[in-house]
């Protein structure tokens, strides 16, 4: 099947269901849970890393590479899963996490130890003539991005936790190590890799300052050899096999460098994450802030990145949510009473614009943020150091709180809540993070009465047949609207009109008239809505798609 009429699944194993009542979830977890997935009749599964970790940063600092962390559980359920997954024609994308590894890694340890060899797979620099760290560049879970090598008077670099420490690409024996991972995945059955933050890894030989008010992420993000990077890794892994879905993690990233890895022409990714719409919720674009979210520019984000996309034959990733993310019902909807709706809503926007959707476990549920009360109810590195920061900023307990609480990325890590029964149906053992509103939120009630569930069905439904919703161009519609998100795809004589109330007053929107004489059938609405005319009031978080066909021009454009 043509990856374009895929949607993907997000599972963050730790939190999605716990087979051997420890309080994290599991491989054979997930196994239980495979007629669930099913139901949803998505195509491919990404995992978050389950590799061997000391799980400083969840998984993301890897220790091995080639194995299963044994509490998650063995190579032998990893097979089972992919072949218990297969028979139901769904495929499984693992998340490779190669800008770094753990300081616990094997290649790590051995550079402690004096290997010259491996000391050249990381970044290492002297101090500064006068004493000081090598740059000053800071570490994106805060403070400096060097920490002391062993007992030497060098730093190593870490853009993120001090336990994740940078690994050299600038040295081919790394760049090489790193392909044999995949291969080695592949042989295993695996057709998906998501990279993580894989535009991070370009950095130059010689490292210099971050000027007075510049971002040190500047300094090497999206440098040009990112590209040369990942033809050569197409080349010599994933690239080999026609049909592998890849996805690149682009921190910070332009359109123009998106264009670039993923235009076909450029064997670099199939597609990538970026994440500027969802920063529209940062006060001058500061993440640890609160504020609501600016609508006018999430709408002009999206545009641009779906014209820009497009024009380059490019191909965007699509997505609201993931494990690094609060929930986005908090965030762009209304958890309370439209929670559904917004729910819904939201759902439509993604899925049919032009991209690869992915829905991350709990959002085909509606799950919403935790009702958390206090620091201690967190464990994420990343809310921890906020929290001290802000306090050390001048605000006050409260002040912290309530910050980290609308945008730590645990709002999402929460375990998936099955049932209304105790931890929520997710183990009999105290999970390792709180699950709270799962009495309301749960799979068991959205299946027996929900109308979330079945509405993602529909959507995914229409990627697979529709060939306007997988294929189509994007056309930019409404851009001044100040309440609704609308936006046409365009197939052959059909155009298809998706119309989608953002807040929770009703809005109007006027249909230009050459629109109206067509053909017009609804595609999807979350209101039951059928009729297509010149004005349409729109309720709260209303989404509707209308297919418009122009029967007079035959297989012209409309
Ligand atoms: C990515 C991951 C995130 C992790 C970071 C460092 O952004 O999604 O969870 O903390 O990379 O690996």
């Amino acid at each position: 099947m043509d990856f374009r009429n895929k949607v993907i699944y997000q599972i963050y194993p730790k939190s999605f269901y716990d087979s051997d009542h420890d309080g994290i979830g599991d491989l054979r977890g997930i196994i239980e849970k495979i007629p669930y997935i099913v139901k949803l009749n998505v195509n491919m599964i990404w995992f978050n890393p389950f590799f061997v970790s000391p799980q400083k940063d969840n998984g993301y600092d890897v220790a091995d590479y080639r194995a299963v962390d044994p509490r998650l559980g063995t190579m032998e359920d990893f097979e089972e899963l992919v072949a218990k997954l297969k028979a139901h024609q769904i495929d499984v994308m693992l998340d490779m996490v190669f800008n770094h590894t753990s300081t616990k890694h094997e290649w790590f340890q051995k550079a402690l130890n004096g290997s010259k060899k491996y000391q050249d797979y990381y970044i290492i620099k002297e101090p500064k003539p006068n004493g000081g760290l090598p740059t000053n560049w800071t570490s994106k879970f805060g403070g400096p991005a060097w920490e002391k090598f062993g007992s030497t008077d060098r730093y190593y670099l870490h853009l993120y936790d001090k336990s994740q420490a940078d690994l050299n690409w600038r040295n081919p024996e790394v760049r090489n190590e790193l392909y044999s991972i995949i291969n080695f995945w592949m042989t295993k059955g695996v057709k998906g890799f998501r990279f993580d933050v894989i535009n991070v890894t370009g950095k130059d030989a010689r490292l210099v300052d971050a000027k007075p008010g510049e971002e040190s992420k500047s300094l090497y993000t999206d440098k040009p050899v990112v590209h040369d990077y990942l033809q050569e890794m197409n080349r010599e892994s994933f690239g080999k096999a026609a049909d592998t879905v890849t996805v690149g993690e682009m921190s910070s990233t332009s359109i123009e460098n998106s264009v670039g890895y993923t235009n076909p022409d450029n064997h670099e990714l199939t597609m990538v994450f970026s994440f500027h719409h969802l920063k529209v919720d940062y006060q001058n674009g500061e993440k640890w802030t609160k504020t609501k979210f600016d609508f006018m520019k999430l709408k002009r984000i999206l545009d641009n990145w779906q014209s820009g996309m497009a024009k380059g034959n490019g191909w965007n990733a699509l997505f609201w949510n993931n494990h690094d993310q609060p929930r986005a019902i908090n965030r762009f909807g209304d958890p309370g009473e439209y929670r559904v709706k917004s729910a819904q809503m939201l759902a439509t926007v993604i899925h049919l614009l032009r991209g690869t959707p992915y829905i991350y476990m709990g959002e085909e549920i509606g799950m919403t943020d935790p009702d958390y009360h206090g620091i201690g109810d967190y464990d994420d590195i990343e809310a921890i150091n906020a929290y001290h920061a802000l306090l050390k900023k001048g605000l006050s307990e409260n002040e912290a709180f309530d910050i980290v609480h609308a945008k730590a990325r645990d709002n999402s890590r929460t375990p998936m809540q099955w049932a209304d029964k105790e931890n929520a149906g997710f183990s009999s053992h105290q999970p390792w993070l709180k699950p709270t509103n799962y009495r309301q939120i749960n799979v068991e009630k959205e299946l027996n009465e929900g109308s979330i569930f079945n509405y993602y069905q529909k959507l995914i439904q229409l990627r697979k047949n529709d060939p306007i919703v997988s294929h189509g161009g994007y056309e930019s519609l409404l851009m001044d609207h100040p309440d609704v998100f609308a936006y046409f795809r365009t197939y052959q004589n059909q155009k298809l009109l998706v119309l989608n109330n953002f807040f929770k007053r009703n809005t109007a929107v006027t249909v230009p008239d050459q629109y109206l004489s067509l053909d017009s059938r609804v595609l999807i609405s979350n209101y039951d809505r059928q009729t297509f005319e010149k004005s349409i009031i729109l309720k709260p978080y209303e989404a509707i798609a209308f297919l418009l066909i122009d029967r007079e021009s035959g297989e012209q454009h409309v």
